[in-house]
C-alpha cells in the first residue's frame, strides 16, 4: 500500500528520494510523486504508472533542494489520476502532505474547508490534511503545533509527512494505525513507511507509536507524545542489509526469494534463548487460544492449529484476522492470541489484536519486520529472520513461519529442541530441483482457465496456499480445498483436461488421497501428483524428498510457488508486482 519517504539532508535529496521510491514500490501502488523545497518555493511532480515511467516523463530526480518527500499511492478515495497522486499542496502551496491510510471523516472536513474558501484540486481524502494544517500553521506559525492541532480533527488511519514552504529545514510526521518510522543517518534524516526506503543510507531506526508527532531536521529528531510532551527514544539498529535488496542473478525478487529457502529454514530456526519456551508456556496456560492472520500467514496459522490440536491436544482455532472480532465472546483475561504476519502492519491483523487486547487477551506474534506495529504491540515476539521479502507474493516468509511455529509446537510438546533443521534445509534444496519440470507443466497448462489444489489433513492448508499463489501471480482462477470436500460440489466442475494438483505425502492420509485422485481422473481431470511416492494415477508426478511429517508443507510449497511464478512469467505478468495486490495491506 502507499509508501512514504521523506529526507532532510546537507545535499540534494531528489536522487535519494527516487531510490527510496523504487524501494517501496514492492508495497503496491498505481501512481507516485515527489515534492521538494528550493529557494523558498515548493515544487511538486507526480504522475500515474510505474516510478521509472513517471521519472522519464516528469524528471522527479531533477527537482532541486535539500529537503523533500515522495510517495507511492495505492488508490482508495479518488481514481488513479495525476491530480489524485500525492503529494498534495494546500491552496497557496504553503503546506504539502503525503499520506498512507484513510481519513474517514474527510467529507464533512472538506465541506467545512470549502465553506471557509479553500480550493481543492483532487478527489482524495488526503487533501483535507494539507488545508487543515495550512489553517493551523497560519495561526500558530509552528509546523509541529499545526500538525498536532490538525490531526486532532482527523478520524481514521494515517501516517503522514508534511513540509512547509517557509521552513525548508523540517519535515513533520504523525501516525495513527499506519506505519511511520524515522531513519537516522549521517547528515541526513529520513521519515518513511518502512526501513527499506532508506536502508542504503542508514540502518538506525526510530519506530514511532500511535498518536506521536515527529519533527525531523538534518541532524535532529524531536518526538512529541499524545499529550505534547517530548519523548526521548534511541534509534535501534535493524538487521536487514542493503545486500538483501539485490535480485542477484535472478530475473525477479520472487524467484530469488523462492530459491533462498534452504537458508530461510536455518535462519528462522535461530531464536533468542528462552523465547520459544515463553511462547509455549503462554499457549499451555491459555484459557482460550486463537491464531489469527491474513492470506498466506493465515495458512501458516492453520498448520500450527493442526499440530496443536492433534499432537498436543490443545484446542486452538485459526481465524482470519478480519473475522476475529466475531469470536470476541471467547476472548477474555487469560486468553491468548497468536498472530502471524510477515509485515507486522496488516491492518486487519492489527485491529484483531487490538480488539483481543481490549478483552484482556495476551498477544504473541510471529513476524518478520522487527519493530513493526504488531511486534511492538505484542506481549511476546518471535522473528522470522528471513530478511526482507520484496516479492508481493509471500514465499520464504511462509516457510519461515512454518519453521518457527513448529518450534513452538515442539516446545509445547515438551521437546527440548526442534530437530531436523539441517536435513530440512537439504530437502528444500532438493525440492527446488523440480524447477525444470514445473516449467514444462506451465508450458502445457498455461491456457487452462481453472486449477484445483487438494490435500488432506495437515496438508490441506498447503492446497489453499497453492491456489492463492496461482491466483495472485498468474490471474488464473484457482481453488484449494480438503480432498474430502471434492464430492460436495467441486466434482461438478471437473471436465476433461481440468488440472488438479494433489498433495499426497506418505503417511496416514496417503491412501485416501489416492482414492480422491482416482475419482478426479475418472471424471477427466489431469492429476498432478506431488509426493514422495509415485503412482500410476497421476498424469504428471513431481517427486519431493521425504521429510518429517511436521515439515511436509515446507517442501510441498516449493513446487507450488514455482508453478505460480513460472505461470506468471509465461503469461507475461510481472511476478514481483502482480495487479491489484499490495505487499503490506495497511488499510481495512
Ligand atoms: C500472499 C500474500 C498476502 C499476505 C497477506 C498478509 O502471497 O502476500 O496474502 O500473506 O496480505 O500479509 P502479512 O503476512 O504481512 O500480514
Amino acid at each position: 500500500m502507499c509508501g512514504i519517504v521523506g529526507c532532510v539532508a546537507d545535499e540534494p535529496v531528489a536522487g535519494i528520494l527516487l531510490e527510496g521510491l523504487r524501494r517501496v514500490e514492492y508495497r503496491g501502488y498505481d501512481s507516485a510523486g515527489m515534492a521538494t523545497i528550493n529557494d523558498g518555493s515548493l515544487k511538486l511532480r507526480k504522475g500515474v504508472g510505474r516510478v521509472d515511467e513517471i521519472e522519464d516523463e516528469q524528471g522527479l530526480s531533477k527537482l532541486k533542494g535539500n529537503i523533500g518527500m515522495a510517495h507511492t499511492r495505492w488508490a482508495t478515495h479518488g481514481g488513479v489520476t495525476n491530480e489524485n497522486a500525492h503529494p498534495h499542496a494546500s491552496c497557496k502551496g504553503l503546506v504539502a502532505v503525503i499520506h498512507n491510510g484513510i481519513i474517514e471523516n474527510y467529507v464533512p472536513l472538506k465541506k467545512s474547508l470549502i465553506a471557509k474558501g479553500h480550493r481543492f484540486r483532487s478527489e482524495t481524502d488526503t487533501e483535507v490534511i494539507a488545508h487543515l494544517v495550512e489553517d493551523e500553521y497560519k495561526r500558530t506559525r509552528d509546523p509541529t503545533k499545526a500538525t498536532i492541532a490538525a490531526t486532532k480533527r482527523l478520524k481514521g488511519q494515517y501516517a503522514i509527512a508534511l513540509m512547509f514552504q517557509d521552513r525548508p529545514d523540517v519535515i513533520v510526521g504523525a501516525r495513527k494505525d499506519a506505519p511511520l518510522i524515522v531513519g537516522v543517518g549521517e547528515g541526513k534524516m529520513f521519515i518513511a513507511s518502512d526501513v527499506l526506503a532508506f536502508i542504503g543510507h542508514t540502518d538506525r531506526t526510530i519506530f514511532l507509536d500511535n498518536f506521536e508527532v515527529v519533527e525531523i531536521s538534518r541532524d535532529r529528531v524531536k518526538i512529541l507524545g499524545p499529550g505534547g510532551k517530548e519523548v526521548k527514544r534511541k534509534p535501534t539498529q535493524v538487521a536487514w542489509e542493503l545486500s538483501d535488496l539485490s535480485k542477484s542473478d535472478f530475473a525477479h525478487y520472487t524467484l530469488k526469494e523462492i530459491n533462498e529457502q534452504p537458508k530461510t529454514v536455518i535462519t528462522a530456526s535461530v531464536q533468542e534463548p528462552g523465547k520459544v519456551e515463553q511462547f509455549a508456556r503462554a499457549i499451555r496456560r491459555a484459557k482460550s487460544l486463537y491464531i489469527t492472520a491474513s492470506g498466506t500467514s493465515y495458512h501458516a496459522g492453520l498448520l500450527m492449529k493442526f499440530r496443536l490440536n492433534k499432537e498436543a491436544s490443545i484446542r486452538a482455532d485459526t481465524v482470519v484476522a478480519g473475522e476475529l472480532k466475531e469470536h470476541a465472546g471467547f476472548l477474555r483475561k487469560g486468553s491468548v492470541v497468536v498472530a502471524f504476519s510477515q509485515s507486522g502492519e496488516t491492518a486487519d491483523v492489527l485491529e484483531a489484536v487490538k480488539g483481543a487486547k481490549s478483552k484482556g487477551a495476551k498477544v504473541y506474534s510471529i513476524v518478520n519486520a522487527a519493530g513493526s506495529t504488531l511486534a511492538r504491540e505484542s506481549d511476546g515476539v518471535l522473528l522470522l529472520n528471513c530478511g526482507p521479502e520484496v516479492g508481493v507474493a509471500a514465499t520464504k516468509s511462509f516457510t519461515a513461519q512454518v519453521v518457527v511455529a513448529s518450534m513452538v509446537v515442539d516446545a509445547v510438546l515438551g521437546k527440548k529442541r526442534s530437530n531436523g533443521i539441517k536435513e530440512l534445509s537439504e530437502a528444500v534444496a532438493e525440492a527446488l530441483k523440480c524447477d525444470e519440470q514445473i516449467r514444462d507443466l506451465v508450458h502445457e497448462y498455461k491456457d487452462r482457465p481453472d486449477f484445483y489444489f487438494v490435500a488432506r489433513g495437515y496438508e490441506s492448508p498447503v492446497a489453499l496456499e497453492g491456489a492463492l499463489k496461482l491466483k495472485e501471480l498468474s490471474y488464473i482462477h484457482a481453488e484449494g480445498m480438503p480432498a474430502s470436500e471434492l464430492k460436495h460440489g467441486t466434482l461438478a466442475l471437473i471436465e476433461k483436461g481440468t488440472p488438479v494438483v494433489v498433495l499426497n505425502p506418505s503417511g496416514d492420509a496417503h491412501a485416501d488421497s489416492l482414492s480422491s485422485a482416482e475419482e478426479l481422473k475418472a471424471r477427466g481431470a489431469e492429476v498432478i501428483g506431488i509426493s514422495d511416492i509415485e503412482d500410476s494415477v497421476y498424469t504428471h508426478f513431481v517427486r519431493l524428498p521425504k521429510v518429517q511429517a511436521k515439515f511436509t508443507p515446507i517442501v510441498e510449497a516449493i513446487p507450488l510457488q514455482l508453478l505460480a511464478y513460472h505461470m506468471a512469467v509465461a503469461k507475461r505478468n510481472d511476478p514481483d508486482y502482480p495487479r491489484n495486490l499490495a505487499k503490506s495491506v495497511t488499510v481495512k
